[in-house]
């Protein structure tokens, strides 16, 4: 997941309710779980224990549906808590259970996977692997889970229902999100929620949208196949270049021609590879990119288009082309939208925990992806930002090789986790004991 900064540049304080004495909760207030999470989450037996396993996990970062190691980690952590897991489920992801194991249940979902960065941080617990580095910040997503199933599991008896612990694989370009979901393992999970650090949020504050805040995505590569030749005689050769050059114009007229000015679509060719010398008309050129839309309707509308301009202007210069969407590698991520009664609710609790000024709500979404997405696609969910700014270098970013997080963000986040998923659940009671009264009523 990648490219916040847009997100956080027009966002507004909700000044509104943070000029009300008391946030107000309405007819669920007196349901809110009374105990405060994130002063146990700051307590030396939690922090410190989530700064060590932090650590240990970014010192031995590993790719998607490689994170054999980091799921050993997280079982045996499990194992020392005492909960039970599912495992394994799509390759290396664990799935853990704290509560009543009936239902109702809510997820709380981390991703494992790191990126192919090398880090350039100089600290103690830099990266060991070469050419590996937790530069997405998922190390963290993983502690604030372990953090919030410590906490979950020390209030076992007052949870109502079951919170499912998803540990999920290949975040960065795997669809791991996917594989969870075809594995049947959150079946009767009626709402899920995820967080991603940002280094551009300061420690203690978050932020989200109700709606769509994330793109939906897809990838392609084309071929574009001519004759090579000598460069000083082009009429013996069929120059793939230029046809390749057309196209990259042709695609870039799908979004200013084709598009609703008004529905924000993306269409990047970001690789253009082909030739190797100043007297050589090469073979053939290799060019791909990425698209996005807030729609799938709109993102296959593109991938249909982008097929149809590659080989149709590339048949112009006399050329071939074959396009690749890497269907099966990586499938169209779907829009990440958040669901409208989830974000009362993350109000509600994040309001209570960390003061309803430190929560912003954003008006932008941004074009980045996220496959958290496929979650969302078959069961209400929610995803939001959280704060890790380290100090005021203006070059930290996600993917970055400079990437620092704070660890003083860390209880935000597993409380957060463990407050959401604890009060979601006596929200859901209340809920059915509501909707079941107005039957008994009416009998
Ligand atoms: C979901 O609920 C059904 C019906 O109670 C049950 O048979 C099934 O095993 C459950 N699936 C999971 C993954 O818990
Ligand atoms: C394009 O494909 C056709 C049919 O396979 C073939 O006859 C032609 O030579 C190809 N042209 C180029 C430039 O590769
Ligand atoms: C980013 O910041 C680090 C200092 O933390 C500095 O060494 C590095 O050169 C910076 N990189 C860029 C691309 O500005
Ligand atoms: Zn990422
Ligand atoms: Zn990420």
């Amino acid at each position: 997941m990648c490219s916040f900064k847009k997100w956080f540049n027009l966002y507004i304080i909700f000044h509104v309710l943070a000029s009300t004495p008391i946030f107000s909760l309405s007819d669920h207030s007196s349901n809110q779980l009374s105990t405060n999470f994130l002063e146990i989450a700051k307590k030396p037996d939690v922090f410190d224990w989530m700064v060590k396993i932090r650590r240990k996990i970014h010192e031995n970062p590993e790719l998607r549906y490689e994170e054999f190691e980091t799921s050993k980690l997280i079982r045996e952590e499990l194992d020392k808590l005492g909960i039970p897991y599912k495992h394994p489920v799509a390759v290396t992801g664990v799935i853990g259970f704290i509560g009543t194991g009936g239902s109702p249940f809510v997820a709380v979902r981390a991703d494992m996977d790191a990126l192919p960065i090398q880090e350039m941080v100089e600290w103690e617990h830099k990266s060991k692997v070469p050419g590996k580095m937790h530069g997405c910040g998922h190390d963290a997503h993983l502690t604030m889970l372990l953090g919030a199933a410590k906490i979950l599991k020390q209030y076992e008896k007052e949870i109502q229902g079951t919170v499912v612990l998803v540990f999920q694989p290949a975040e960065e370009g795997g669809a791991g999100a996917k594989k969870i979901i075809d594995s049947g393992a959150l079946d009767n999970v009626t709402a899920i929620f995820g967080l991603h650090v940002v280094p551009e949020l300061r420690v203690g504050e978050v932020a989200s949208r109700s709606g769509p805040v994330l793109a939906g995505s897809g990838i392609f590569e084309a071929k574009i196949s001519g004759k090579g030749g000598h460069a000083a005689i082009p009429q013996h050769s069929i120059d793939p270049l230029l046809a390749a050059s057309n196209v990259i114009i042709s695609l870039q007229h799908l979004v200013s021609r084709e598009a609703d000015p008004l529905e924000p679509q993306v269409v990047t060719v970001s690789k253009f590879q082909g030739g190797a010398a100043f007297n050589v008309i090469p073979d053939y050129v290799t060019i791909g990119g990425t698209f996005r839309a807030f729609s799938g309707e709109t993102l296959q509308h593109l991938k249909q288009r982008i097929e149809q301009v590659i080989i149709g202007q590339a048949a112009v210069q006399r050329c071939n082309a074959s396009v690749n969407f890497f269907d099966e590698e990586k499938p169209l991520y779907p829009p990440t939208v958040n669901h409208g009664e989830l974000h009362k609710l993350f109000l509600d609790v994040a309001g209570n925990l960390i003061g309803i000024n430190n929560v912003i709500i954003d008006e932008s979404p941004s074009m980045g992806s996220e496959d958290f997405a496929f979650y969302q696609e078959v069961i209400p969910g929610y995803y939001f930002m959280l704060g890790v700014k380290s100090s005021p270098e203006p070059n930290q970013s996600l993917h970055s090789p400079y990437l620092k997080i704070n660890e003083n963000g860390l209880p935000y986040g597993a409380s957060l986790h463990a407050s959401l998923a604890a009060n979601y659940l006596i929200k859901y009671q209340h809920d059915v004991a509501k909707v079941a009264g107005k039957y008994h009523d009416k009998l």
